[in-house]
């Protein structure tokens, strides 16, 4: 935990369910409606999280398929989401691949908001979704339960502002906090190679404020950040907690769940890089002999 001041911060959410349940299409609806495109001549390539505004506070989305990035980030040690978005198909219902949200959301503790997704749909029963929920212990608040369940329709947008309100209000009872006066820290949530740029990094800043030109490092990569972009590609400064940013200037490719650390000077980042690179080299070997 570092050092400093605590002052709250905004929610990150993570869309996890069933193949074909909508996942995909939900956060594209969200992305369009919320995340108005800028021409800045910046990336225009996609990018792995984004922030909308909410009445309630802003919400930072990861965009990563939800089982993978969670397993990953978890893998990792690292833990991003602080609100599960649950999609479940209407006229499909609980399936292996929502149990398994709800197991994950509830091994790492995180509060759930089920979207009863295709309402849209002729087939849709919201009540069988319910009633198969609340048979794995997911109760509705109307029927007594804590978990809001909101239906809505990808498609055509019906119920996604109520369903952004929904976890507005989950993340609020959370009271989320981070310390910004410390050195800024974060995750990597995917990371690519651009022909152009070199590496590309989308992270998310945890605590502290990163700044451009800082120097970082992560998993065994380090670099000075050469220059960040927002969701909407537009060149930013800095980015406090909860804001996702691309980032350029790393030496390779860090993983996703991969810790974020500014550190002081370039010396500091290629001592620690050097440590980590002779760990993961030694480890390889033993592997190797094994
Ligand atoms: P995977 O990533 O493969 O697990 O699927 P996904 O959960 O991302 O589902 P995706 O968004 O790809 O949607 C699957 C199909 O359902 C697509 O054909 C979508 O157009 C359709 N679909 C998604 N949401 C809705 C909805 O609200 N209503 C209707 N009618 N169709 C939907
Ligand atoms: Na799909
Ligand atoms: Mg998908």
């Amino acid at each position: 935990e570092p050092e400093g001041t605590e002052e709250p911060r905004s929610a990150v959410v993570t869309i996890m369910g069933h193949v074909d349940h909508g996942k995909t299409t939900l956060l594209d609806y969200i992305r369009r409606a919320k995340v108005a495109s800028g021409e800045a001549g910046g990336i225009t390539q996609h990018i792995g999280a984004y922030r909308v505004h909410s009445e309630r506070g802003d919400l930072t989305f990861l965009d990563t398929p939800g089982h993978e990035a969670f397993t990953a980030m978890r893998a990792r040690g690292a833990q991003v989401t602080d609100v599960v978005i649950l999609v479940v198909a209407a006229d499909d219902g609980v399936m292996p691949q929502t149990e398994e949200a709800v197991k994950h959301a509830r091994a790492a503790g995180v509060p759930l908001v089920v979207a009863v997704n295709k309402i849209d749909r002729e087939e849709a029963d919201p009540d069988r979704v319910k009633n198969e929920l609340v048979a794995r212990e997911v109760v509705p608040e109307e029927w007594g339960g804590d978990v809001q369940f909101i239906p809505c329709s990808a498609i055509n947008g019906q119920g996604v502002e109520e369903l952004l309100e929904a976890v507005a209000l989950q993340a609020e009872l959370l009271e989320l906090k981070a310390v910004r006066d410390c050195p800024a820290s974060g995750v990597v949530v995917e990371s690519s190679l651009d022909r152009g740029r070199g590496p590309v990094a989308t992270i998310l800043v945890q605590n502290g404020i990163l700044e451009q030109g800082d120097t970082i490092i992560s998993g065994t990569e380090f670099g000075r950040v050469r220059a960040m972009l927002d969701e909407r590609g537009e060149r930013v400064k800095s980015a406090g907690p909860s804001t996702p940013v691309v980032i350029l200037g790393l030496s390779g490719l860090p993983e996703a769940g991969d810790e974020v650390l500014a550190v002081e000077d370039e010396r500091k980042a290629r001592e620690l890089v050097d440590r980590r690179r002779e760990k993961s080299r030694d480890k390889r070997l033993q592997a190797q002999k094994a």
